[in-house]
């Protein structure tokens, strides 16, 4: 986003809100999603923070402390890979080494085209479906090499 783009953007999503510094969380998410790579830039923050009239610390700490906040640019998607021990049990690193195969980039990464990041996280309560992996908000289990290339196709033509 663009100096002005920004100021108008950050602008419009504020007054959905009223201008009430309590949705504050939401505000944010919304920047980020509308953003176009899934992420908080520092200019972003500093002009909510004087829209918002909230000290700047206060909307970094925001920022900072909920995960589901990102401060450098990531895919579209985000391809996160439970690595917690029950997960880790069933083949999460087998699961990761398929998404790196299948999406042709390493773990950390961002496909070229800004679409997916493949990640690690900790347990996101996918555990009955273990190894499990989290596509934005939705919980995939059970994944063979030809299931995990049907949901990137499904993801590309979205
Ligand atoms: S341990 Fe992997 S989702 Fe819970």
């Amino acid at each position: 986003m663009n100096g002005t783009h920004l100021v108008t953007k950050v602008n419009s999503i504020i007054e959905k809100y009223n201008g009430s510094q309590e949705r504050l969380i939401q505000i944010l998410l919304d920047l980020q999603k509308e953003s176009g790579q899934n992420y908080l830039s520092e200019d972003c923050i500093k002009e909510v923070s004087r829209i918002l009239d909230m000290p700047i610390s206060k909307v970094f700490e925001v920022a900072t402390f909920y995960s589901m906040f990102n401060r450098e640019p990531k895919g579209k998607y985000i391809i996160e890979v439970c690595k917690s021990a029950p997960c880790h049990v069933t083949g999460s690193k087998n699961v990761s080494k398929m998404f790196e195969e299948a999406l042709n980039i390493k773990m950390g990464e961002t496909t070229s085209d800004n679409i997916f990041t493949l990640q690690y996280s900790s347990c996101f309560g996918g555990c009955d479906v273990s190894p499990a992996v989290k596509i934005n908000e939705k919980i995939y289990g059970n994944l063979t090499m030809e299931k995990i290339n049907e949901i990137i196709d499904m993801y590309r033509r979205k």
